[in-house]
């Protein structure tokens, strides 16, 4: 027997059932991106290896243990499947030369790949639009991104997100708070997990990431970075609370936010519902000031930036959750016929009722007026429309309303257009 073939587990098909859900979200996107002047980017979904490696960092679960990384047969490159955006944008961003034309506010949507166990919530493709303003320094952009998210909820009809802000300083608070911080777990070596004393050099930051309920008090006792802060960095994470409270968002800081990719300093920020479970963060980001010189590799190229990304799949489970009402498109008249002549009548008719506006849909295949019928109901339509013998005859269309008791009625064609628009 043959083995019938499945897709890849935590990879998903999107049916058309759930694709209204989908189409709403892509065009309020588009639009809300358009009223605050970002412009939309596409970049390949596979990219060197190396890319990810060297922005989102070689000591991360996302390099180390979730990339889809593989050696292209046909010539030796080591090639991976995106994990996020960020890096391939800015590699584009530098390919293509697009700040020698001043900043860039862009964005892109799609699928993403990473390698977790699927759960609810967590999948190997997911979708993400993600949003990158590149040249710009200021608390004032951070502010910005942060604001649009909490619009784009409320044309979402998404509530229950909370707002959750931090800040990593300069790579030098960083450097020193690291050494503090190295001090501190030594003198807890006993209490680490394995994960933890392997990330102790490394990446000693992410330890505090932990969901090892053993490793609680640890982290909860370890010294913050806020405390270790540099004055500019200060300064910028005061203007940008600043700015949120003048805008009328809620946040709350969190001096423990630690992002899992390595690329970040100064801001971070997450959006996190409780109406999810455990796959509550629906969009994360922050500022990556090094990453474009980072990857352009000439300190020419360096220009400040910050951006986020939202999982589209959370973002649109939330919004059901949340009971968000999204009107399903249904057709206008589905186009049922009989007979050679009122086959010809009806494909003239389906093209002067799309041209008119309307959605309609031509019988296809065999059936007799009854069998057409149901599946005239079945499609979801507001009107069958009928042609017969008789209304070929008389140059006209039968109209019988689905959805209501009303009966039918026989019309002309401009007529007809009339009517279906008007009801
Ligand atoms: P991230 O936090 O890794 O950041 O991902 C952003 C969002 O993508 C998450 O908050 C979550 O909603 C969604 N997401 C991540 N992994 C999965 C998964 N396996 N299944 C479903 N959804 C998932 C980034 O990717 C950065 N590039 C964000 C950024 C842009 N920072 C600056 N610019």
């Amino acid at each position: 027997m043959t083995r019938t073939i499945q897709a890849i587990r935590g990879m998903n098909d999107i049916l058309p059932d759930q694709i209204y859900l989908w189409e709403f979200f892509e065009q309020t996107v588009r639009d809300w991106m358009t009223a605050y002047g970002y412009r939309n980017i596409r970049m390949p979904i596979v990219e060197q290896t190396d890319l990810f490696v060297r922005s989102i960092g070689a000591v991360t679960d996302i390099v180390e243990k979730e990339m889809y990384s593989f050696l292209d047969s046909l010539n030796g490159d080591s090639l991976a499947l995106r994990p996020e955006g960020t890096a391939s944008c800015v590699r584009a961003v530098l390919e293509h030369n697009l700040l020698y034309a001043g900043p860039q506010r862009l964005y892109y949507s799609g699928p993403m790949f990473r390698h977790e166990r699927p759960q609810k919530g967590r999948y190997r493709q997911f979708h993400q639009v993600g949003v990158e303003a590149l040249g710009y320094s200021g608390p004032d952009i951070d502010a910005e991104l942060i604001v649009m998210c909490a619009e784009l909820w409320k044309k979402l009809g998404i509530s229950d997100v909370r707002l959750e802000i931090g800040t990593l300083g300069s790579a030098e608070s960083r450097a020193l708070h690291r050494t503090r911080l190295i001090g501190y777990l030594e003198r807890h070596l006993g209490r680490l997990d394995d994960d933890a004393r392997r990330r102790l050099h490394s990446n000693p930051l992410r330890i505090l990431d932990s969901k090892n309920s053993e490793m609680r008090e640890i982290i909860d006792g370890a010294p913050r970075l806020l405390d270790d802060l540099d004055e500019d960095s200060l300064a910028h994470f005061e203007t940008l609370q600043r700015l949120l409270r003048d805008q009328g968002v809620d946040f709350e800081i969190n001096p423990r936010l630690v992002r899992g990719l390595d690329y970040y300093n100064r801001t971070v920020f997450e959006w996190i519902t409780g109406k999810l479970g455990a796959q509550g963060a629906i969009c994360a980001g922050g500022r990556y000031d090094g990453l474009v010189e980072q990857i352009g590799g000439k300190p020419a190229s360096a220009a400040p930036a910050c951006g986020f990304a939202m999982g589209v799949e959370r973002v649109l489970a939330l919004m059901v959750e949340c009971g968000s009402e999204i009107l399903r498109p249904v057709p206008d008249v589905y186009v049922i016929h009989q007979g050679e002549a009122a086959n010809g009548a009806a494909w003239k008719t389906v093209r002067y009722l799309r041209d008119s506006g309307l959605r309609a849909i031509l019988h296809c295949g065999a059936g007799g007026f009854k069998a057409q019928m149901k599946k005239a109901d079945v499609s979801g339509a507001r009107f069958a429309v009928i042609i017969g013998d008789d209304e070929v005859q008389a140059g006209e269309i039968s109209i019988k309303p689905l959805r209501e008791a009303a009966g039918q009625v026989r019309v002309g064609m401009a007529e007809a257009v009339d009517l279906l628009k008007r009801t």
